[in-house]
């Protein structure tokens, strides 16, 4: 999958842009606060309709101005046209002429994986986060999962508020509750074993990968959940048992919205333990996992995005990174030191983008 043409209105910092990329790599340098990553973040909105970053979209739109426009000419295993429109009212998408009127529907076509240096927060931040990414990689594999994380969440939310009405109002009905627990339980199983499955996918990955960058040590990732290893009938069990915890708090105690993932070095959570940098190679190497997870099982690699990447790295970590760059994939790699890129990508074809202030200049 690539992207051939990239046309940019009013999207934070750039005006008017129209850009043409290399269909493998592409090098984007400038200096800090010029656009780079607003670039990038340009990319990834055209492919999951969203920023990477936790924000209103309408943040993306430049400053003193309505709408922003998205616009991608993109080639898989045909070429289509993809577009993003934002206004402070919502947003509508459009693959060529047709207007999709579910977001769902237009996500997952353009896959994609980005690293910024910000997904730290994958490794140092709450659970919350780490379910948010490990759904972003799962939902570009299996467009059904996303559906189903929307019943449970919905099923969750029904759950809570009745168990608040059974709270005060003494004599609601139970049935009602098992029926509700009993299909959240249906949902959320359905979570689990493909967030399990997943990871183990993540897992045959992971370690040569940061072997591979790091030169030592054995990273793995664990999976935590309530729904671990239990049947729908224990759980609706466990579900009843845990009644009167659930009335008093006013919400479900237990579920898969509680999932956890934890990034292991010999053993040792790198959340507690780890130093910044084997942090990041571990995002990295998860990153890589992802990539190859997804042309094992769909046969493309998504686009990849490695925004910042020199930054906090020594150059050996960053030359085995780059080794990891398929021939056959389009990559975008950002930088504030363009020299030290070209020395490191050798002989390796790319493209050159400079940007200065919100403009390119293709080099
Ligand atoms: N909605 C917006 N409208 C106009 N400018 C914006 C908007 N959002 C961010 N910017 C500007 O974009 C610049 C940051 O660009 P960024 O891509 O993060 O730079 P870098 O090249 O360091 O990655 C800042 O100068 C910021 O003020
Ligand atoms: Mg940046």
């Amino acid at each position: 999958m690539q992207i051939e043409e990239l046309k940019l209105l009013n999207f934070r910092n750039y005006e008017r842009v129209g850009v043409s990329f290399d269909p493998n790599l592409n090098v984007i340098y400038g200096k800090n606060g010029s656009g780079k990553t607003n670039l990038v973040e340009a990319i990834y909105v055209l492919a999951l309709t969203r920023s990477f970053k936790q924000i209103h979209d309408k943040t993306l739109i430049r400053h003193d101005t309505e709408v922003t426009k998205i616009e991608g000419l993109v080639k898989g295993k045909y070429q289509n046209t993809y577009q993003v429109l934002i206004t402070p009212e919502g947003k509508k998408v459009k693959v060529d002429s047709n207007k999709l009127t579910k977001i769902s529907e237009y996500i997952s076509k353009i896959p994609i994986v980005l690293f910024n240096p910000n997904d730290l927060k994958m490794i140092k931040d709450t659970p919350s986060i780490r379910r948010k990414y490990l759904n972003i990689a799962i939902s570009q594999l299996h467009v059904s999962y996303l559906k189903q994380l929307n019943s449970y969440n919905k099923l969750l939310k029904i759950r809570n508020s009745y168990l608040k009405q059974m709270y005060v109002n003494g004599n609601a009905l139970q049935d009602y509750l098992d029926v509700v627990t009993e299909k959240l339980v249906l949902e959320g199983l359905q979570i689990y074993e493909q967030r399990k499955e997943y990871i183990a996918l993540i897992n045959e990955q992971i370690a040569s990968i940061y072997e591979q960058i790091v030169g030592s040590g054995n990273l793995c990732i664990k999976y935590t959940s309530d729904y671990s290893k239990k049947s729908k009938e224990e759980l609706v069990e466990i579900y009843k048992k845990s009644l009167s915890r659930d009335l008093s708090f006013g919400k479900t105690n237990l579920g898969v919205h509680h999932d956890d993932i934890c990034f292991c070095l010999d053993g040792k959570d790198l959340k507690d333990y780890g130093s910044e940098g084997q942090q990041k190679n571990a995002v990295i190497s998860w990153k890589f996992s992802e990539m190859a997870i997804f042309r094992e099982q769909k046969g493309v690699l998504p686009i990849l995005i490695l925004d910042d990447l020199l930054s906090e790295l020594d150059m050996e970590k960053i030359k085995n990174i780059l080794s990891f760059i398929h021939e056959e994939g389009q990559t975008f790699i950002t930088t504030t030191e363009i020299e030290k890129i070209e020395y490191l990508l050798d002989e390796k074809s790319y493209k050159k983008i400079h940007i200065r202030n919100g403009k390119l200049e293709e080099v």
